[in-house]
């Protein structure tokens, strides 16, 4: 009991040190531990190997599928880009890519595909299979338990299926795994979703800068317990604007139109998504303090008989993926008309995740600022 203690402890330290450090769990028996970061769980089983302390299994929980699943906005969508898009679909070979409960792969046999197979790296894999058993279609539907850069598939497909977006669209690195299975795709064949936008705007909100510095502002006392902490306040400052915050807001505290940058899941490599720099100038619209940059994406399902957008946009009815915005720590003043011009350079991180270095300047001021973010361990707010 100690032993496993003492493993979970520090096992749990090992994968909290690897993921985020405001990540929640609970010590499930005695040899597991229940994460949850953000609005996904996991059950980390450890086994202790002299000296070192190994993840054993990494089992998805039915409920945050289930959380998932009821976006409604997302289900509903990809359930419309297929049904519309139906003679994509009839009588085809089609892969689902991270399939989780195995819902897109249904809605694919739905419209008439003639084979489907599912690829789930997680536990979840289990309840597919009994999922495709007991609504009858094991003659349709073909699970495969692991990562789709492991797996083998028997024949080349005509349809590459997967909901494999992050926070600000690349959070988790999924979507390397989604341009991964394209080696599987036949030369004429179909990304479902097809491409995406993720779209960047300045915006101006004073309560939240002030919100965020202030949490820094418990480093600021000089007589904490008769221990003077000030000297950590700028560390502590920095390290809260290091966080992205997870939220929405009112489009109206947009002080320019937003750009996009295209991402064309048909074209890219994962290559292309390890560094990914991102130039603009945005045209300012209404005078002010700006406090960041915020970032929201859609994705496109081009089918032959219709496209059908899925937006994440703050305009648009919210989704289980919010919005994110990066502060800037140093707010920039512009007057309406005046040119707000840099670069966003998002760069691919080892904790599936990104670095987000932000550079901007008022081009008639010369006013500048920059950030660097860490969109593994966002604020959610
Ligand atoms: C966001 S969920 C989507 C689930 C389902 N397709 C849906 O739309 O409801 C992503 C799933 O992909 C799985 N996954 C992530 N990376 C994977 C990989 N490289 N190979 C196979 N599955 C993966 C995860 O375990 C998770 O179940």
């Amino acid at each position: 009991m100690e032993e496993w203690s003492r493993i979970l402890t520090d096992g749990l330290c090992v994968f909290k040190s690897m993921v985020n450090r405001d990540t929640e769990y609970c010590h499930v028996g005695k040899q597991s531990v229940l994460i949850t970061l953000g609005y996904n769980s996991a059950l980390l089983q450890f086994k202790s190997e002299v000296g070192k302390y190994i993840l054993l299994t990494e089992g998805l929980y039915l409920f945050s599928q289930q959380n998932i699943m009821q976006d409604f906005v997302r289900t509903a969508t990809f359930h419309r880009a297929i049904i519309q898009n139906h003679i994509d679909f009839t009588n085809k070979v089609v892969l689902d890519v991270g399939c989780g409960s195995g819902i897109l792969s249904f809605f694919a046999v739905q419209v008439g595909a003639r084979k489907v197979y599912v690829v789930e790296a997680s536990s979840m894999a289990k309840y597919v299979e009994l999922l495709v058993r007991s609504n009858n279609l094991s003659d349709k539907i073909t699970v495969l338990f692991g990562k789709i850069e492991e797996i083998s598939l028997p024949e080349s497909v005509d349809v590459v299926i997967s909901e494999p977006m992050g926070y600000m669209l690349l959070n988790g690195r999924m979507l390397e795994s989604y341009l991964h299975s394209k080696k599987w795709l036949k030369s004429n064949g179909m990304m479902f979703p097809t491409y995406s936008e993720i779209h960047l705007a300045p915006f101006s909100d004073e309560q939240l800068y002030m919100e965020h510095y202030s949490k820094a502002s418990f480093w600021y006392q000089e007589f904490f317990y008769g221990v003077n902490l000030s000297s950590l306040h700028n560390a502590a400052v920095d390290e809260y604007f290091r966080q992205p915050v997870v939220d929405t807001f009112d489009a109206r505290i947009l002080v320019a139109r937003s750009m996009k940058y295209t991402v064309n899941f048909i074209e890219a490599t994962e290559e292309d998504l390890r560094s990914m720099e991102i130039p603009f100038v945005f045209h300012i619209m209404q005078s002010g303090l700006i406090h960041g940059l915020a970032f929201w994406f859609d994705v496109a399902f081009v089918g032959s008989l219709a496209t059908v957008w899925l937006s994440t946009a703050p305009t648009e009815p919210l989704t289980h993926w919010y919005q994110v915005r990066c502060l800037l720590q140093t707010p920039l003043f512009a007057k309406m008309g005046e040119t707000l011009s840099g670069k966003v350079l998002l760069v691919a991180n080892k904790r599936q995740s990104y670095d987000i270095q932000i550079v901007a300047m008022v081009d008639q001021t010369g006013f500048k600022s920059s950030n660097i973010l860490d969109l593994k361990n966002p604020y959610f707010r």
